[in-house]
């Protein structure tokens, strides 16, 4: 580029930053237009899996901007130290088996907060609306007339597979992926899904909360026709530090739970996974020590 052009080009370019050229680093997301987080609304945004890196530029605003966080229990905490200073921040996280506030209940405090004119920030872990509860919420909030905005987040089906070097789709493996949830809303077997299809439809199954029926969701995807021989690859604490990866077969699940409890949260992977793990397992010791991810 001849010097006229580029000057040119770096005009442009500051008018567009509103004059930012020179700030750097994150303040110079200060002069972007960010949608106004408005008094009295409230964003449902989605935290990603744990890595606080692995988080949106609009979740990154929404807790810059807000005035009450009410967050997970996926959430990680690390996170909220880049909250404006002064927000109100509550917990309200549900964990499968231990004493949770009622869904309704969660819903109905963030009507309540925004309704006293807060900024109401929902964050969530991972996706809000990938088995997160994110589309009641959304209802009860939308029938209460409170305006709101849903920021999705990288879901731990998607980021914790990358962070084990697992890709989710590989053309040489798999043109279809299946993300399903080992728990209903009672804690059972989710009783409404069909097996057999299940373990034909795709040679990669991605399983949320699946380690509680880990067994008998084995018995289920063998009697529909998967092979004894499949691998399953079990992602504990994805992209944090202590991110832990156990492999087997899925005919050897229950020999392998009798001597080992994965350490949860945990990700399931079912399918032929482990050839190209090998190879793109980067997220080395080294890289942990960084704690953004
Ligand atoms: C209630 S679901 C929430 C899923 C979330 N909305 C998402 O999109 O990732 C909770 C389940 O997500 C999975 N999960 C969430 N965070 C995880 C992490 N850091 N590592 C492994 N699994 C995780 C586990 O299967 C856990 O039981």
């Amino acid at each position: 580029m001849d010097s006229t052009l580029a000057n040119a080009s770096k005009q442009a370019t500051s008018e567009r930053l509103g004059g930012a050229v020179g700030i750097a680093g994150f303040a110079r997301l200060d002069h972007e237009p960010f949608p106004q987080f408005a008094a009295g609304s409230i964003w449902l945004v989605g935290a990603g899996p744990g890595a606080p890196g692995l988080l949106s530029l609009l979740a990154y605003h929404a807790l810059q901007n807000c005035d009450t966080i009410v967050y997970d229990a996926l959430v990680n905490a690390d996170l909220l130290r880049w909250a404006r200073p002064g927000a109100q921040i509550e917990y309200a996280g549900k964990r499968g088996g231990k004493p949770s506030p009622r869904q309704r209940d969660i819903s109905l405090r963030l009507i309540e907060l925004a309704r006293t004119g807060r900024r109401v920030l929902r964050l969530k872990g991972g996706d809000p609306l990938i088995f997160g509860r994110g589309g009641e919420e959304a209802a009860q909030i939308a029938k209460a007339g409170i305006p709101f905005r849903i920021v999705p987040g990288i879901s731990a089906g998607i980021g914790g597979l990358a962070y084990a070097g697992i890709p989710a789709t590989h053309r040489d493996v798999n043109h279809s992926v299946i993300f399903l949830t080992g728990h209903d809303a009672t804690g059972a077997l989710p009783a409404n899904v069909d097996w057999p299809a299940v373990a034909t439809a795709s040679p990669v199954i991605v399983m949320y909360m699946a380690v509680k029926h880990l067994v008998e969701i084995a018995s289920e995807l063998m009697a529909g026709g998967r092979s004894p021989e499949d691998e399953v690859a079990i992602i504990s604490n994805a992209t944090l530090p202590h991110q832990e990866l156990h492999q087997t077969r899925l005919g050897d699940i229950s020999a392998f739970l009798a001597s080992f409890s994965p350490p949860t949260p945990a990700i399931v992977v079912v399918g032929q996974t482990s050839e190209r793990r090998e190879a793109l397992d980067w997220y080395c010791k080294a890289l942990r020590e960084n704690r953004i991810g």
